[in-house]
């Protein structure tokens, strides 16, 4: 499980944004979610959709702070944007309601659905399917590598080390699925399973299961065992 160091709140920013922020600093110096500043020239070409495949219902199952819900909703995907921490929901539920108001933003926030839950228990749903699976969970910093973006220090604050990453993804193995892609830094070693197919950006790569064929079948009965 997550250990949160309970040294952040979610506060309502100078401009009315609910924002994630270390307890004590100024208030507008933390992360807030804004949809208009996400850039969508070529999405369709990002490795992150390209590893998602056909445009479906996809369980975001680590949604944090919402931008990859947010690339995958302008993209055509129907996406469900499951995030476990109460502080972080907030933030992100804040970012997606000021997107449905903005009439520019619309289309795409009525792609996603947010729920506040851990997706363990969401995977244990028999009644969904997914077309895929995505995961982003925590993972250490490398040793001596250059300081994480803000958002990404204070949600990792906010919530730990995702430790249980592993047992999501045997939940999510055993869950109804097409693919399931893991978001992985390149130094990393795959979450669990060697992956079918990489799909490799600057910074990271994305491991992809494909169920005909897949690697994955040999893992199912321990899975649900
Ligand atoms: C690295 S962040 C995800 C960043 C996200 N992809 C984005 O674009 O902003 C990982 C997030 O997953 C959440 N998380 C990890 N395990 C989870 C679980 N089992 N259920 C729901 N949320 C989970 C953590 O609380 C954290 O906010």
């Amino acid at each position: 499980m997550s250990g949160s160091k309970q040294t952040i709140a979610a506060e309502v920013d100078p401009d009315g944004r609910m924002e994630l922020i270390a307890v004590g600093e100024q208030a507008g110096h933390g992360a807030s979610v804004d949809f208009r500043r996400v850039t969508l020239r070529g999405i369709s070409s990002q490795p992150l959709v390209r590893a998602c495949g056909d445009r479906g219902r996809l369980l975001d199952a680590t949604a944090g702070l919402g931008g990859d819900s947010w690339i995958l909703a302008a993209a055509g995907f129907s996406v469900t944007a499951v995030e476990r921490s109460p502080l972080v929901f907030r933030v992100l539920s804040d970012g997606v309601d000021r997107a449905k108001a903005d009439s520019r933003l619309l289309a795409i926030a009525s792609r996603i659905e947010l729920r506040q839950a851990n997706a363990w228990d969401v995977l244990q749903s028999s009644s969904e399917s997914w077309a895929t699976i995505y995961l982003d969970p925590m993972y250490p910093p490398k040793p001596g590598s250059a300081l994480a973006p803000k958002p990404i220090r204070l949600v990792r604050d906010a919530v730990g080390d995702d430790l249980d990453s592993s047992a999501l993804f045997l939940a999510a193995v055993a869950a109804k699925w097409d693919r399931i892609v893991v978001k992985r830094p390149h130094h990393a070693e795959p979450l669990y399973a060697e992956p079918d197919v990489v799909f490799k950006s600057k910074l990271v790569r994305y491991d992809v299961y494909v169920r005909e064929g897949s690697s994955l079948r040999a893992f199912r009965p321990k899975a649900n065992s």
